[in-house]
């Protein structure tokens, strides 16, 4: 996070400093390829920001704008009051020098604490909706009574509205997750890390609520289908779901797409031969073709880059939206964290990671901070994130139901699950 903010402020002076003379000879522990840093020692970048003879920065307007650049794009790392007293301190320590410095620290202040209260407010709401969504009424338990819960198309019949519906709650979550949140959820191990205990304790909160919106999607559909008594009806809503995946992918929300996907490949769906059979699969052979793993997902990619080279000629908003894969992206991230050191075997910081890392994270900021085009309707909007859904075995129980067992394996585990989850 830090070096990412240092290229921010100090990017430019480095490079200007280094038209005069190199500056790996001068401190011998930076190394330039074409201009950008490859790799440094961590003493070398410190005497870099320390004034020399022939170079003295103005260091408060330089304090500023790195605070700037580290409270806007990582504010949660400010979440930690003794981040937010370091912040005032140095407040203090810049009001000294200008007035003008003083005032943009101020308004800097005010809009981190701004952010750090939505980002409460909002953590606060996934809670409240998570504990509706967890309550278990009677109805789901049962078939028979499964009536008297209101289905997906009961409450919205257009795949397009739908597909508008999920795109506003991704954005939502996804604007709330913060770039160090990728890094934090697998750098506890980091040598960089130093300041144990400083970070050790902040928790990664909204990429798992991503995440579990991701699972629950996925259920929902999968409840969805299994649900109804009549095989028509169940036929039907697959079909549904078919068009509003199309739609998604029309919209660029592929993570959606790809959690209806899921949905429809859990195995209490994907058992329901008799239903399927009433189901025309061509266009959804052709979106499960698109968001194929093989070769490491590389129509999905393909996809992704079209999307996002819509996205940078947009004209409208609606052709701003790329919502990635998510689980993929981590895994991306992942891997790049594991498979490159931080530090090389000469012990200089490996900068030509970082900024590979610091690539796809902004290339996520820039996805993250697209509004949301489409009317809200909040009747679909609460189905969606509060409606209860049917557990794994649940799943199990009211696929069987709908398709008797098959096989002696799906008839012992429909009677031991009928002995745990029906009997009250
Ligand atoms: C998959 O593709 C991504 C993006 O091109 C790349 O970063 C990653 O290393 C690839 N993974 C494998 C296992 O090849």
């Amino acid at each position: 996070a830090i070096f990412s903010c240092l290229k921010g402020a100090f990017g430019s002076s480095a490079k200007a400093r280094l038209c005069g003379h190199s500056i790996t000879a001068s401190y011998g522990e930076m190394c330039y390829h074409d201009n950008s840093l490859v790799s440094a020692s961590l003493e070398a970048l410190i005497q870099h920001l320390v004034p020399t003879v022939d170079y003295y920065p103005d260091v408060a307007p330089k304090l500023v704008q790195l605070l700037t650049e580290w409270t806007e794009t990582f504010p949660y790392d400010f979440r930690d009051e003794r981040m937010m007293r370091c912040l005032k301190d140095m407040t203090l320590q810049v009001a000294r020098g200008d007035e003008y410095s003083w005032r943009a620290m101020q308004q800097m202040t005010q809009r981190l604490i701004k952010r750090l209260s939505a980002l409460g407010q909002y953590e606060e709401a996934v809670a409240a909706l998570n504990a509706v969504a967890q309550e278990r009424p009677a109805s789901l338990k049962s078939k028979q009574t499964s009536a008297q819960r209101s289905d997906i198309l009961s409450v919205c019949d257009d795949p397009f509205i739908l597909a508008q519906q999920l795109t506003h709650i991704e954005l939502d979550r996804l604007s709330f997750i913060g770039p160090e949140e990728f890094i934090q959820s697998f750098a506890m191990k980091d040598p960089l890390e130093n300041h144990k205990g400083f970070f050790r304790k902040r928790k990664t909160s909204n990429l798992e609520a991503y995440v579990n919106w991701f699972n629950r999607l996925s259920f929902l559909v999968a409840t969805e289908i299994c649900m109804p008594v009549k095989k028509k009806h169940r036929a039907r809503i697959i079909e549904f779901f078919i068009d509003v995946a199309q739609e998604c992918f029309n919209i660029g929300n592929f993570n959606s797409l790809m959690a209806i996907i899921t949905g429809m490949n859990m195995s209490p769906v994907a058992r329901l031969k008799k239903t399927w059979n009433k189901v025309n699969t061509d266009k959804f052979e052709i979106l499960e073709h698109q968001m194929d793993p093989s070769s490491n997902f590389s129509n999905y990619r393909t996809a992704l880059r079209g999307a996002t080279q819509r996205s940078e000629t947009a004209h409208s908003s609606q052709e701003k939206i790329v919502i990635p894969f998510f689980s993929l992206l981590i895994k991306d991230i992942y891997f790049l964290n594991e498979g490159c050191a931080n530090r090389l075997p000469n012990g200089h910081i490996n900068f030509e990671k970082l900024w590979e890392l610091a690539k796809q994270v902004s290339e996520f900021l820039v996805w993250r901070q697209v509004i949301c085009p489409f009317d809200r309707d909040r009747r679909i909007l609460q189905y969606l994130v509060t409606t209860p859904v049917f557990t794994e075995d649940e799943l199990h129980l009211a696929s069987y139901e709908s398709e008797g067992p098959e096989n002696n394996m799906e008839k012992d585990r429909t009677s031991l699950l009928t002995r745990y989850i029906w009997t009250p």
